[in-house]
């Protein structure tokens, strides 16, 4: 690990400098958010990941202090999800990505009220994260919950779900592992099935509504009240010889 102070940022009136690519001083406004200030500062939160504090790629067993499976939900939001899968599997270690601050800000507050010793937040941009951080087939498992549609076709650079997102996931997870998928938004959810099964890569599988591992994220809770259907898929990591491991 790096000296932190190497690598500090200069703080001049509400802007941060920093000589760090942008991906990864985003991070560093958390501190600076003008919501409820953190009792206490992100360079002190255990949980929190500091990329500046890294070379790329993560080493998972030094990064969650021990060996095991590892799985990644991307666009944590709030962190409901991550806490119930982190509360639910124990064997697993956690690692939860968001970029929007504000969202990132209230993930910390709910790790800092319930601690989970194999849990893991990064503030960072997922497609960075996956294509630079993570070492092709060293992952089991990752989410994609309720992302937004960003309709507009001006706006489709925002879109999480795409296919390049699928490439990055599907070099992320090793043979067997699984890439879990939900969504509210029917046709946008139809083309994240048809793009992530194109790639030749995965395999759909069977996920009944009435799996004990549905675990529900913020958006799914609020859009099961309004009523809403949801969609929900899962995948596995073929092999290289297109085949699946258990
Ligand atoms: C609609 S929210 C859903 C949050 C959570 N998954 C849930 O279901 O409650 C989608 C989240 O994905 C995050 N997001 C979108 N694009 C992202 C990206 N490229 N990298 C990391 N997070 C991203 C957004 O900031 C937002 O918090």
């Amino acid at each position: 690990m790096k000296n932190p102070e190497e690598h500090s940022p200069v703080r001049r009136g509400w802007s941060i400098v920093s000589t760090r690519p942008a991906t990864d001083r985003n991070w560093y406004s958390a501190d600076m958010s003008k919501r409820r200030p953190l009792p206490v500062s992100v360079f002190q939160i255990p949980f929190v990941v500091r990329l500046p504090e890294h070379e790329p790629p993560f080493v998972w067993p030094e990064l969650f202090g021990r060996a095991g499976r590892v799985e990644i939900e991307i666009g944590m939001g709030k962190g409901l999800f991550l806490a119930g899968a982190a509360a639910a599997r124990p064997e697993s270690n956690f690692l939860g990505v968001e970029r929007a601050e504000k969202y990132f800000h209230r993930a910390v507050e709910r790790f800092l009220e319930a601690p989970r010793p194999n849990a893991r937040v990064l503030r960072a941009d997922a497609f960075d994260l996956l294509t630079r951080w993570v070492t092709a087939g060293s992952v089991d498992d990752v989410h994609v919950y309720f992302p937004d549609p960003w309709p507009k076709s001006r706006h489709a650079k925002r879109r999480l779900l795409q296919p390049e997102l699928f490439a990055g996931i599907a070099r992320a997870l090793r043979p067997g592992g699984r890439f879990w998928l939900g969504s509210d938004v029917a046709p946008y959810f139809a083309q994240a099935v048809k793009e992530t099964l194109a790639l030749g890569e995965f395999d759909a599988e069977d996920w009944p509504d009435e799996a004990p591992d549905r675990i529900l994220t913020s958006y799914a809770r609020k859009y099961l009240v309004e009523g809403r259907r949801l969609h929900y898929a899962r995948f596995v990591r073929r092999d290289a010889s297109g085949g699946r491991k258990a």
